[in-house]
């Protein structure tokens, strides 16, 4: 199912309250959530909204898609530093509830297993939120990726380390290598949510809206997903078909 809003504004209302109503309804919930800059106003509306609507969070639980490897918690370019900083330093989740890969694992493989492992042992994911890379990877899984995989290390493709880069100061800086949650890992979650805004995402989601399932495409694999709704705005929907808007505004 498509949500097609106008603006970044309106995207981030509905996802936030997509996710805040999950929490209502099942505050022992499994959330998997995401970073990048898609979801930076979307967790700032979360918290903008718990000022009005407190919540119980405190037996909430939540899985990060992915980090880098190479890259310690307290590094502001980590995953783990993004998430303290965009909800968890004011979004109380018990701090052992909250769980992002390890890019300084000493045994990563150990440490992927593991990964995927307690993800499955309290049940699978309830909710997973997903943003899209322009190359339409979901988590870190670039093209190419086995949809049967499960949380694995991946070497960043050139794209991605382009469009990753501007977050460094330094593109030298910048990872070559992350651990991301597999698709199967992904795809087992009950219900999905893909947002992507913005003009760098227009490209991409035609050309999921166009493609089979197919892995150079990563983000096809939502397509056998059930329970999966892709909320844009105008500027990330401007290259879908007439019809297809017609049909999902
Ligand atoms: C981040 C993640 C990535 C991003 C994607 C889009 O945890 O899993 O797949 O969602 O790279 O990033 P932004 O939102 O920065 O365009």
């Amino acid at each position: 199912m498509y949500k097609i809003f106008e603006t970044v504004d309106d995207v981030s209302r509905y996802t936030a309250q997509r996710l805040l109503a999950k929490i209502q309804a099942m505050p022992r919930a499994i959330l998997g959530l995401a970073t990048g800059s898609t979801m930076e106003p979307v967790y700032a509306k979360m918290l903008q909204d718990l000022q009005h609507q407190p919540l119980d969070v405190s037996q909430l639980t939540t899985f990060n898609l992915d980090e880098y490897i190479g890259l310690s918690a307290q590094h502001p370019q980590s995953y783990n530093y993004y998430m303290h900083q965009h909800l968890f330093n004011q979004f109380k989740i018990p701090e052992h509830n909250v769980h992002l890969p390890d890019g300084l694992a000493a045994d990563i493989e150990q440490a992927c297993l593991a990964y995927s492992s307690a993800i499955q042992s309290r049940g699978g994911l309830d909710l997973q939120l997903l943003g899209i890379g322009s190359n339409g990877h979901i988590g870190f899984n670039e093209p190419q990726t086995c949809f049967n995989s499960r949380t694995h290390v991946v070497e960043l493709s050139e794209q991605t380390r382009i469009d990753n880069g501007r977050f460094f100061s330094d593109q030298n800086e910048m990872p070559t290598h992350a651990i991301t949650m597999g698709i199967l890992d992904i795809l087992e979650a009950k219900e999905i949510i893909l947002v992507a805004t913005g003009p760098n995402k227009t490209d991409i989601m035609a050309q999921l809206f166009h493609s089979a399932v197919d892995e150079a495409l990563p983000a096809s694999a939502l397509k056998q997903h059930s329970n999966l709704t892709i909320v844009l705005d105008r500027e990330a929907a401007a290259a879908l078909p007439e019809h297809a808007l017609n049909s999902v505004i």
